[in-house]
């Protein structure tokens, strides 16, 4: 089946290709010429990645997915949650948002944290289907790892013992938030007759 991916991410396209595996033809919005910029306004995961597959959707009238991911941090009352890429303020980069995550943290003895993704999948005829990711870990009290990106030199994982800049991408791919809810987006479209 041919499923659009509401993004121009290559590397994100990639994943998907790799998860999802034959049967799906998984095209971007670069192929098919569509260059909306969507606004992630929306106060939850599961909303943006509604908002974003939706215009996607309406645009190209093939069945299309978007993402929406970011860390949740529990002494922080789920921030940055949605605002995750941007939780330093304008001009964010990853070694800002994890400074300001560090500074956040000090002091605090709970440090758990998930990483959250939400997947939806809209269909030509407009009905659309939610799929979630969750990744659980602790926030260390410095960076670590030179893999991945994001908040990665933070996130630890106590089963494993480090972070997930220091688990070998092939690990991290198979354990994800993402991989999860890729995982029951395939499972899910799998058993859908649409
Ligand atoms: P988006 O889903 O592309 O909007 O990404 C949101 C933000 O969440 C990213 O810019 C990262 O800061 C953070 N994030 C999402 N997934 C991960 C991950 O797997 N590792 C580290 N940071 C992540």
């Amino acid at each position: 089946m041919r499923l659009v991916v509401a993004t121009k991410n290559r590397n994100k396209l990639r994943e998907f290709r790799q998860i999802l595996g034959e049967g799906f033809e998984v095209v971007g919005m670069d192929e098919l010429g569509i260059d909306a910029e969507i606004v992630e306004d929306a106060d939850t995961f599961e909303g943006n990645a509604l908002k974003k597959a939706t215009e996607i959707a309406r645009l190209c009238g093939f069945t299309t997915v978007a993402d929406d991911s970011g860390i949740c941090v529990e002494a922080l009352s789920g921030a940055p949650g949605v605002y995750s890429a941007r939780y330093s303020g304008e001009g964010a980069t990853d070694l800002s948002n994890n400074l300001k995550l560090l500074r956040e943290m000090e002091g605090q003895e709970n440090r758990n944290a998930k990483f959250v993704c939400a997947i939806a999948v809209v269909f030509p005829d407009g009905t659309n289907k939610i799929l979630k990711g969750e990744l659980h870990g602790v926030i260390d009290f410095e960076m670590k790892g030179e893999n991945g990106f994001g908040y990665d030199v933070l996130f630890y994982l106590p089963e494993y013992k480090m972070t997930t800049a220091q688990l070998p991408p092939d690990l991290k791919n198979k354990i994800s938030h993402r991989a999860k809810a890729l995982g029951l987006l395939k499972e899910f479209l799998s058993h859908t007759g649409k």
